[in-house]
């Protein structure tokens, strides 16, 4: 199969098109699994994989969900975790066979998020991997959290974050203030993104378009993670026509 790119009118249409890519994934197979991403951008798509559940669209009682990434010390219980985003927009309102996220709770170290990465590793190999990813893009090109760099990441493992990506979220969930973003976090590695059956990245706004044109013309180089998605034998790009602006 070759990569395809669905250029969207908008940023809902985004969440309408990668919503029921994921919501036939279940059709083919009930006991998928699922990567799932944080952020601003995969908000719609979790809308409306709700909306699918209420219409009695969608089951997902048997679909097991692995989360890309979480900042360091954070997890259940703290607002500011993508744990606790994961539950507001989704596992709060489908009910899922199971959730993982990466644990990130109790390590602030880089050695023990390490160690916590090669017990989430474990589990995913253990369902088997994962069928289908869904992933955003920093303006810097990092998929989940794996920043810029000169060597590709393999597993999950401890990341430390780019100031600018600390400021991009800094401006999106914490009224732009930079020390309410941690330093660390744990991410799933490139490595591992890569061994998924498919993989769907949105990308929405004009902010993201350089970084949607390095990852699909530029250079394949660990320097913008997401251009090592050619190296892919089946991603979808969905953007809207700002994200793919310098495209053209
Ligand atoms: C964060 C997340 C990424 C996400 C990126 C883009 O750094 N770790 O998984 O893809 O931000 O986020 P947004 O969708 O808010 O632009």
């Amino acid at each position: 199969m070759r990569n395809q790119i669905i250029v969207c009118e908008n940023h809902q249409e985004i969440g309408d098109v990668v919503a029921t890519i994921f919501a036939e994934s279940t059709t083919t197979k009930p006991n998928c699994v699922w990567g799932l991403a944080t952020g601003a951008s995969p908000i719609p798509v979790y809308k409306k994989l709700c909306d699918f559940y209420e219409a009695e669209d969608l089951d997902c009682s048997q679909v097991t969900t692995f989360n890309l990434d979480e900042y360091a010390g954070r997890g259940p219980g703290d607002p500011d975790s993508y744990y606790e985003f994961m539950h507001q927009h989704l596992f709060d309102k489908i009910p899922f066979k199971k959730n993982y996220l990466p644990d990130a709770k109790h390590s602030t170290e880089l050695d023990e998020l390490n160690e916590s990465g090669i017990r989430y590793d474990a589990i995913i190999d253990k369902v088997g991997g994962i069928d289908i990813m869904l992933v955003g893009i920093g303006t810097n090109g990092h998929i989940a959290f794996n920043e810029p760099s000169d060597i590709i990441s393999k597993g999950t493992q401890g990341v430390i974050l780019t100031e600018q990506t600390r400021h991009d979220n800094a401006l999106k969930f914490y009224d732009g203030n930079i020390d309410a973003v941690p330093k660390y976090a744990l991410s799933m590695g490139m490595m591992s993104i890569l061994q998924s059956n498919k993989i769907v990245l949105i990308a929405n706004g004009p902010a993201k378009a350089l970084a949607i044109r390095n990852a699909l013309y530029g250079p394949i180089t660990p320097k913008c993670p997401a251009s090592l998605l050619q190296l892919h034998p089946n991603v979808t790009f969905v953007v809207d026509e700002a994200a793919y602006s310098l495209c053209k």
